[in-house]
C-alpha cells in the first residue's frame, strides 16, 4: 500500500526533504523512468494546470528530458543533467516565472498519483513511497503564490 496523502503547503516554506530510496530508479531503470516522466507529461498537460506549459512540442520534448534527468539524478542515478543540461537547477528559479498556488501543486501531485499507482505491480511499494514523500514535500518549496488570488495565468486563460 502507498499512501499518497498531500499535506496543505504554507508560502515560503521550505521543509527539509529526503532523497527517494536508489531502489526506485533501480528497478524502473532509467528507460522505464522516462516512460513514466511521458505518462506523467500526457496527463499534466491534459490538466488544468496545462496552461503553464508551452504548446511547442519540441519545447515539451526538451522539459520532459531535462526534468526526466534531473529526477533521475535526484534518485541515485548518474549526473547526467548537470553534464548534460548544464549547470546547477535551482528549483525556486526555475518555477518563479509562475504563479504557483498551493491548488496548482495539488493538481500536478494528483497527477504523479496516477502514474506512481499504474507502476505499483512493478516497483516496491516502499520505494514508491520514499518518492512520493520526495515530490510531497519538495514541491512545497515552490509555492509562491496565495490559493485565492488570481493570477496571470488564470486571467490568460480566461481570454
Ligand atoms: C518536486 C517538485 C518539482 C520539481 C523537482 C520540479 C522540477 C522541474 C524541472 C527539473 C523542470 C525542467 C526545467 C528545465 O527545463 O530545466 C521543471 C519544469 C517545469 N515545472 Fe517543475 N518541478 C516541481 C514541481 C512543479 C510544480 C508543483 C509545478 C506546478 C505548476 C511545476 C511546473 C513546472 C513548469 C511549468 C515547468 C516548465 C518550465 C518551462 O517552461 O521551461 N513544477 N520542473
Amino acid at each position: 500500500m502507498v499512501n499518497y496523502t498531500i499535506t496543505t503547503a504554507t508560502m515560503g516554506e521550505r521543509p527539509e526533504i529526503t532523497l527517494p530510496n536508489k531502489g526506485f530508479l533501480e528497478a524502473l531503470k532509467p528507460s522505464g523512468f522516462m516512460e513514466m516522466i511521458n505518462h506523467f507529461y500526457a496527463l499534466v498537460l491534459d490538466s488544468d494546470i496545462a496552461y503553464f506549459f508551452p504548446d511547442d512540442e519540441e519545447e515539451i520534448e526538451l522539459i520532459k528530458k531535462r526534468n526526466g534527468s534531473y529526477f533521475m539524478m535526484m534518485c541515485g542515478g548518474d549526473e547526467r543533467y548537470l553534464t548534460k543540461f548544464g549547470g546547477q537547477f535551482d528549483q525556486i528559479k526555475t518555477h518563479e516565472m509562475f504563479s504557483i498556488p498551493d491548488k496548482a501543486r495539488v493538481e500536478w501531485l494528483g497527477c504523479w498519483q496516477i502514474v506512481l499507482e499504474a507502476i505499483e505491480d512493478k516497483v516496491a511499494h516502499k520505494d514508491i513511497q520514499s518518492y512520493w514523500n520526495w515530490l510531497e514535500v519538495f514541491s512545497k518549496h515552490i509555492v509562491n503564490y496565495e490559493n485565492d488570488r488570481s493570477t496571470y495565468e488564470d486571467i490568460a486563460k480566461t481570454k
